[in-house]
């Protein structure tokens, strides 16, 4: 499975680098708000920051503002000319599923944001976006649950053999994480201390100490 950060701010995406999980990073304009830039040519430049950070890793999810087919297609054909690492992320609107489809056929790589239900995904795979996600997160606080649409969206894909990739995002606990791969999905995009929250056990904690005790007793 594949771990994406889900964040715009540099130092988390190399703290993230140097852990040696990182496989590729998405944005959403909050996050980009979050950080200290406060113009478009900054925003660009940051954008290609983070690219520019990436080396073996995947790619970089950019999200258009516009809920408006033109302006969509201006902004993600802007983005996309940025740097080679750019996916445009497109909302899950009448207008988004246009733009996904022009995009697909410019060959230009997309991922569909804000999805919520198996019925968006499948229109999200039927015009070709190269990533769908599924928010498990923002489901969960509705009192829903997300990891059933992630297994809903997974299984109706490998019904139709959809190419399209399902990025889980929205990722809150270590739970959220285990169970997208007990399900088999491509990625999670999640923030750092998410990921970290995997490495803990009190017992490696408890172990590690009387190694350590048992050892230095005798040497
Ligand atoms: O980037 C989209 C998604 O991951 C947002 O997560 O925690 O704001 O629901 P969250």
């Amino acid at each position: 499975m594949k771990f994406f950060i889900d964040t715009a701010n540099l130092e988390e995406i190399n703290k993230a680098r140097l852990l040696g999980i990182l496989d590729g990073v998405t944005t959403n304009p909050s996050l980009i708000a979050r950080e200290s830039i406060f113009n478009q040519k900054e925003i660009d430049n940051h954008y290609i920051s983070i690219c520019n950070l990436l080396k073996n890793e995947e790619d970089v999810s950019a999200e258009v503002i516009s809920n408006n087919y033109t302006e969509m297609i201006r902004e993600g054909e802007k983005l996309s000319l940025l740097h080679p690492k750019i996916v445009v992320k497109i909302p899950m609107t009448e207008n988004g599923i246009k733009a996904i489809k022009y995009f697909y056929k410019k060959k230009i790589k997309t991922n569909c944001t804000l999805v919520f239900t198996p019925g968006q995904a499948i229109l999200a795979a039927k015009v070709g976006a190269y990533y769908v996600s599924p928010f498990i997160g923002r489901i969960d606080d509705i009192s829903y649950n997300g990891l059933n649409i992630i297994k809903e969206i997974k299984n109706i894909y490998d019904n139709y053999h959809f190419k399209t990739k399902i990025l889980a995002a929205s990722i809150r606990n270590p739970l959220h994480i285990i169970e997208c791969s007990k399900i088999g999905i491509f990625a999670i995009t999640s923030p750092i201390n998410v990921i970290k929250t995997l490495l803990y056990h009190p017992l490696t904690n408890i172990g590690l100490d009387k190694f350590i005790k048992d050892y230095n007793k005798k040497f």
